[in-house]
């Protein structure tokens, strides 16, 4: 095992490029909702999912204070701060991340993810060194430190599992990203498109994720010969372009001490945070390494490297 590096000082205080950014970054890892929606279909009576007896409503389902625990066998008692309750305003970790900790591609997979490392970003998110305008910054100063420690230690605790099939293709059913969720959902009149140069990741059922079942993963299209180039890219730090992954985030980019796995995130999650990192998103003291990291990579490369980071078993 390679030990972490202390943290040079050249590192912390290398300056990175912020202005311009946002303007010149792809589009496909930030979920932005699409001005034109397909009509919405109205789901009318409960709602069920394969191999679990319980039934929602969709509004029970989009109760972000009380979001469903359909396999509640399959896990322990739930902090409160994560399963929420009926009557609470406080929104609970469990309806973005689901009660299995996965998460979807707009949020993030927090399953097994060390509890120091948790406890830090909800701390970043706070005090805003750490920006995610649409949601954490928000949800993060209203969490006491003991409720995000408890959450913490709850999503820690949770095997991590495959939850995103990646696979090289040309083309990619046709999809949009949806308000009510921010999710990409195949567009209902079907259809493909070319892929492009892009990474596109929808769910293997769309019902079934837009109900939060923990069960059913994702899928994410990448263009051909990206997973190989990721590879390389991350395996010899792409001739001076980066730093080697597995140094600080362990040989099998399972996460090493504090440091989080990357190995089987969502790829358009790892996408958005190596555009973070380039970017002003992440200010804090504990980004600067990850800053050095991703200081030289073209849009090309964070594609090739999500694909293969994400295809990598958690
Ligand atoms: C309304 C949806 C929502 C809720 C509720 C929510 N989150 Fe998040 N969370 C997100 C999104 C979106 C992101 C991704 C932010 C980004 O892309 O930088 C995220 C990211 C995170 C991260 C960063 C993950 C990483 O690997 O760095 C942590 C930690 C986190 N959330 C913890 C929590 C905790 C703890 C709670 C409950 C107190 C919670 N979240 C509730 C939407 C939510
Ligand atoms: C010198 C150490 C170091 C190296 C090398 C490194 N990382 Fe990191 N990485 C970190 C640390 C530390 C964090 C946590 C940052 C924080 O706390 O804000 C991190 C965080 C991340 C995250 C965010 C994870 C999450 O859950 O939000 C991603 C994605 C990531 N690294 C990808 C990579 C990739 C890809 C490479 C190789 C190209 C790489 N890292 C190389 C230290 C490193």
């Amino acid at each position: 095992m390679k030990r972490f590096p202390a943290l040079p000082l050249a590192i912390v205080a290398f300056g990175v490029a912020r202005a311009g950014w946002a303007q010149t970054r792809p589009q496909w890892p930030f979920l932005v909702p699409d001005k034109e929606q397909p009509p919405a279909k109205a789901e009318a009576g409960p709602i069920r999912i394969p191999d679990s007896s319980k039934t929602y409503t969709a509004a029970e389902i989009d109760n972000l204070a009380h979001p469903p625990d359909w396999f509640p066998d399959e896990h322990g008692p739930v902090p409160r701060v994560v399963e929420g309750a009926s009557g609470l305003t406080a929104l609970a970790c469990g309806s973005c991340h689901l009660m299995r900790g996965q998460g979807h591609p707009e949020s993030a997979d927090l399953a097994g993810m060390p509890v120091e490392y948790i406890v830090r970003q909800m701390t970043d998110f706070k005090n805003g060194t750490r920006i995610d305008p649409a949601r954490m910054n928000a949800i993060a100063k209203i969490t006491s430190e003991e409720d995000a420690r408890k959450a913490a230690e709850w999503f820690a605790a949770l095997k991590p599992t495959v939850w995103v099939k990646v696979m090289e293709s040309t083309t990619v059913p046709k999809s949009f990203v949806s308000t009510r969720g921010r999710m990409r959902l195949p567009l209902p009149a079907g259809g493909t498109e070319p892929l492009g140069n892009r990474i596109i990741e929808l769910p293997q059922d769309a019902a079934r994720a837009e109900s939060r079942d923990p069960h059913s993963g994702f899928v994410a299209y990448v263009p051909v010969g990206s997973i190989e180039k990721g590879k390389r890219l991350v395996a010899s730090g792409g001739a001076g372009k980066t730093i080697n992954c597995n140094i600080c985030h362990g040989d099998d980019l399972k996460g090493l001490g504090d440091v989080p796995r990357i190995a089987g995130l969502h790829p358009i999650y790892i996408g958005r945070q190596l555009y973070a990192f380039q970017g002003s998103e992440y200010s804090g003291t504990s980004a600067a390494l990850m800053k050095k990291v991703v200081a030289k990579l073209a849009d090309e490369d964070i594609l090739a490297i999500s694909a293969y980071v994400a295809s990598l078993a958690p």
